[in-house]
C-alpha cells in the first residue's frame, strides 16, 4: 500500500510517499520540505497570505520532486484529457495552483499509489486550504480516496515510524509554534486534551523572544544554538516561569514574553548588543520554557499513571528540552518510555501526515466532503 500525503498548514510545504509492507512496516520512498523560513525571516514570524501564495507556487514542484524520488513519476505520449471546468471549481480560490496542476496532470500518468493524506486543521486556514484543494484535486482526477489528517495527531503519530508498539495510556507533549498541549492517549485514535496553553505556545514564546532580542525567524533554533554559549549560573532565574506550580496542566506563555521585553528594555543600548548578554537571555528564556514544559509533563505522567511520554512538534527538536526531559522521567519515573522524534521529523513535514494517514485509513472521505478548518482539536476537553 502507498500513501501520498501533504502538508501545507503553516510555512513548510511537505510532500510524502510512504510504502507499508504487511501490518504496519514503514518504507519511506521520498519525504521532501521546502521550507519557507527566509520569506518569513524579513517579517520575524509567518505571514500567512504571503505563505499561502507560496504553497501555491511550491505544492507542484514538490509533488514532482517527491514522486519522482519515489519512482512514481512518468509522464504520458499524448497529453491526458481533464474536466477543466471541473479543476477550476475545485481550485478557484487557489489560481496560482490551478495553472500549475493542470500543466502536471496533463503531462503525468496517473501514480500508484493508494491513498491520498493531507492535514486539514489545525494551523492557518489560508495554507491549509491550499493543500486540502490541492488533494481535491488530484483525488477527483485519479480518484484516489482521501484521508484527512489532524496536524497535531500526526506530530504525535510521527513517533511510530520506529516504535509501533507504544505503552498505552501514553501522554503526549505536542510543542510548536501554534500549541502546546498535553495530551492523554487511551489508544491509538482516542485522545484527550487534558492541558493546554492558554495564550500563546511555546514555539510562539522561541519565535517571539528571537524578535525581541532582535534575533532570526524562527526563533527556537536560534535561541537553543546562542544558549549553548552562555556562561550564567543556572541558579540565576532571573525571568518567571508561569502556571509552574498551578495544579492543572494547562500554560501560558505571554507573561513571560513580557517579562523578556521588560527585561531587554532595562538593559543600557551597549548591553543590548553584548554578545555574552544575548547568549545568557537564550540560555534563561529557553530554560523558563523548559522548567515549566516538563514539570507539567511529569505531574501529568504521574497523575495519570501513563506508560508512555510522547514529545512531538517542532519545539521537539529542542536538544535541553528532549535531555532534561530524559534526565527527569528516568529519575522519577524509570518505567516509563520515552519517545521522541529525530530533528527532521519534529518541524512539519509530509511524512507525519502519511503516517497518521496510515493509521486512519478507514476515515476515507470523498473529495468534495473534505474542508479545511485552522482550529481543528483533537479529541475533545
Ligand atoms: O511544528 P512546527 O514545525 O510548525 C507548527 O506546527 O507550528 O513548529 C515550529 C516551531 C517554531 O516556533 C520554532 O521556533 C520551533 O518550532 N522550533 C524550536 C526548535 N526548532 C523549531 N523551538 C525550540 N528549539 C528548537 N530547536
Ligand atoms: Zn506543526
Amino acid at each position: 500500500m502507498k500513501i501520498l500525503a501533504i502538508e501545507t498548514s503553516c510555512d513548510d510545504t511537505g510532500i510524502s510517499v510512504l510504502e507499508v509492507f504487511g501490518k504496519d512496516k514503514f518504507k519511506v520512498l521520498s519525504n521532501i520540505v521546502s521550507s519557507q523560513i527566509e520569506i518569513h525571516k524579513k517579517y520575524g514570524g509567518v505571514f500567512p497570505t504571503m505563505a499561502k501564495r507560496e504553497h501555491q507556487k511550491n505544492s507542484v514542484p514538490v509533488l514532482k520532486e517527491a514522486l519522482s524520488e519515489a519512482g512514481l513519476l512518468s509522464s504520458v505520449k499524448t497529453q491526458n484529457k481533464i474536466n477543466l471546468e471541473k479543476l477550476e471549481k475545485i481550485l478557484e480560490k487557489e489560481p496560482e495552483l490551478l495553472k500549475k496542476v493542470v500543466v502536471f496532470l496533463k503531462k503525468y500518468k496517473k501514480p500508484e499509489v493508494d491513498f491520498i493524506a493531507v492535514t486539514n486543521g489545525p494551523g492557518l486556514e489560508p495554507c491549509l486550504w491550499v493543500g486540502v484543494n490541492f488533494a481535491r484535486a488530484l483525488s477527483y482526477i485519479w480518484n484516489i480516496p482521501i484521508i484527512p489528517v489532524n496536524h497535531i495527531e500526526s506530530h504525535i503519530l510521527v513517533n511510530c515510524f520506529k516504535n509501533k508498539n507504544i505503552l498505552l495510556p501514553a501522554l503526549a507533549l505536542v510543542v510548536s509554534g501554534g500549541h502546546t498541549q498535553l495530551i492523554l492517549i487511551k489508544k491509538i485514535g482516542s485522545y484527550k486534551i487534558i492541558g493546554e496553553t492558554r495564550d500563546d505556545a511555546a514555539g510562539e514564546c522561541f519565535d517571539k523572544a528571537a524578535k525581541i532580542l532582535k534575533l532570526d525567524y524562527p526563533g527556537g533554533p536560534v535561541i537553543s544554538k546562542l544558549a549553548e554559549k552562555s556562561l550564567a549560573d543556572s541558579m540565576s532565574q532571573f525571568l518567571p516561569r508561569p502556571m509552574i506550580n498551578t495544579k492543572d496542566y494547562d500554560f501560558s506563555f505571554s507573561g513571560l514574553k513580557t517579562a523578556i521585553l521588560y527585561h531587554h528594555q532595562k538593559q543600557k543600548k551597549s548591553i543590548q548588543k553584548n554578545k555574552q548578554y544575548i547568549a545568557d537571555m537564550c540560555a534563561e528564556i529557553q530554560q523558563s520554557i523548559v522548567d515549566v514544559l516538563i514539570k507539567k509533563t511529569i505531574q501529568a505522567g504521574k497523575d495519570y499513571n501513563i506508560k508512555t511520554i510522547i514529545l512531538g512538534g517542532g519545539v521537539s527538536a529542542n536538544h535541553e528540552l528532549k535531555t532534561q526531559l530524559f534526565i527527569k522521567i528516568k529519575q522519577e519515573m524509570p518505567n516509563v518510555d520515552f519517545l521522541f522524534p529525530e530533528n527532521d521529523l519534529s518541524t512539519d513535514n509530509g511524512l507525519m501526515v502519511a503516517i497518521s494517514g496510515f493509521y486512519n485509513k478507514k476515515n476515507t472521505v470523498a473529495w468534495k466532503l473534505i474542508q479545511a478548518d485552522g482550529n481543528l482539536r483533537i479529541g475533545k476537553k
